[in-house]
């Protein structure tokens, strides 16, 4: 099975400079190895989906709302996402858990609502620091699956994503440095092994956290890594296109 990459941009970019990197994209990266997915702002989704046409580029969204339709003003529906083009959806991201206050009763609604609209989601899990340090990380993900995956039906292993991304790990958060390739390794199968329990169902497990130019090949030999989310490092072309590769 291919390896996914997923290109998360996060709030980076002005308009303009996604534009430019979408079409370097097409240009320097080897589109036939991995699967690779990019999930611009909301604002670039359709703008992107003309440059991406006919690659092997797909498009995925950073977030959507616990509902397709209805009165929920800011809110961006699946629907409309999967309407623009997009196949993923990122759900659960720590940015999102700790500045918007997203818990796992949200997550778990966005999922199942990301589900119906046949968008595929990424849902991102991770203990902090602090969970770390108490010797309590795979309690905490454990918790994370159950209380995330709570309900859910998938007919296939295409149909969701985790990623497994230790907040201490993120290249924005301080001091940040990536997790090492066999401690990811084992906690990833441990991860699909929690996740093929709750769901009956196989998935891939994706690592991000500090993934780089670097190490990414070292991280894409283990065996419970299905691919990878990348932050920072998906905003060179040349970073990128090593990563990738
Ligand atoms: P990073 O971000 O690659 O910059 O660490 C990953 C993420 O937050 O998804």
């Amino acid at each position: 099975m291919k390896k996914i990459i997923i290109a998360n941009w996060k709030m980076q970019l002005s308009l303009k400079e996604s534009l430019v990197l979408a079409r370097g994209y097409v240009k320097k990266l080897n589109l036939q190895k991995n699967e690779i997915v990019v999930c611009p702002d909301y604002a670039a989704l359709a703008f992107l989906a003309p440059i991406f046409k006919n690659t092997n580029i797909a498009l995925g969204a950073q977030d959507c709302a616990f509902s397709a339709k209805g009165a929920y003003t800011g809110e961006v529906s699946p629907l409309n996402i999967q309407s623009l083009g997009a196949k993923y959806v990122i759900l659960g991201h720590s940015e999102r858990r700790e500045y918007l206050k997203e818990d796992s009763v949200l997550i778990n609604q966005k999922i199942k609502v990301a589900l119906e609209n046949k968008l595929v989601p990424v849902f991102c899990i991770g203990e902090r620091l602090a969970e770390k340090r108490a010797g309590k990380t795979k309690e905490y993900l454990l918790q994370e699956l159950r209380q995330g995956l709570k309900g859910l039906k998938i007919k296939t292993v295409n149909d969701l994503i985790i990623a497994y991304e230790p907040v201490w790990a993120i290249s924005t958060n301080k001091g940040a440095k990536p997790i090492s390739c066999s401690e990811a390794d084992e906690i990833q199968k441990f991860i699909k092994e929690q996740a093929q329990k709750i769901l009956q169902k196989k998935v891939r497990v994706l690592y991000g956290g500090s993934v780089k130019a670097e190490n990414a090949a070292d991280f894409l030999a283990q065996a419970h890594i299905d691919g990878l989310l990348v932050g920072g490092a998906s905003l060179q072309v040349k970073d990128f296109s090593i990563i990738t590769n």
